[in-house]
């Protein structure tokens, strides 16, 4: 049982933190975790490009929730939203997503958007309920550029 007096520190993510937050990612259903996009590399790679936005939580030098955000100078995006089970439910998420939405900002970001799985109905819950809005309008497309991107689901 998580001690849930603990003090959370929500903070941006650093490089170093990577060891935690790919542990952290290795605990949570549903995750697709890519071979390279979320290898050591892939996020170092994204941290630099991004050095402010994306966001961890901590407690006691435990990593219990990550976002990664970036943007491409025109609209940011969400990725591996996660709290760690055992610390949902008490604002933690919806603490880290406010963070990183106000590092967009104070980059000039005027947008940011997320795919979420048709079937993640907490995670589709929690985002109508932070305040998002859920586009019926809209069909996602995408385009493989590397084979050798493997997707491992959790
Ligand atoms: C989605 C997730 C990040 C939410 O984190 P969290 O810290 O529990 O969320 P919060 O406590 O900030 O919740 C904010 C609001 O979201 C809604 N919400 C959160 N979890 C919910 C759930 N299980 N069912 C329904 N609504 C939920 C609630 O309205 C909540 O407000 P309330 O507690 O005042 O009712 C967490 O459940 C998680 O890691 N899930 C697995 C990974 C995932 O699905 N990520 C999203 C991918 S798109």
């Amino acid at each position: 049982m998580e001690n849930t007096n603990q003090e959370i520190t929500i903070r941006p993510m650093r490089q170093s933190d990577y060891p935690k937050v790919y542990q952290l990612w290795k605990t949570i259903k549903g995750f697709g975790i890519r071979s390279m996009d979320d290898s050591e590399e892939g996020v170092a790679r994204f941290i630099r490009r991004n050095p402010s936005t994306s966001i961890v939580a901590e407690t006691e030098g435990q990593v219990v929730g990550a976002i990664l955000c970036g943007h491409d100078g025109r609209r940011g995006c969400f990725y591996h939203v996660c709290v760690r089970e055992g610390y949902r439910k008490r604002g933690i998420g919806k603490d880290m997503a406010v963070k990183a939405m106000k590092a967009l900002q104070a980059e000039g970001i005027n947008k940011v958007c997320l795919i979420a799985f048709k079937k993640n109905e907490v995670g589709n819950s929690f985002w109508k309920s932070v305040g998002w809005t859920f586009r019926e309008d809209l069909n996602y497309y995408d385009f493989v550029l590397n084979d050798e991107n493997i997707t491992i689901f959790q």
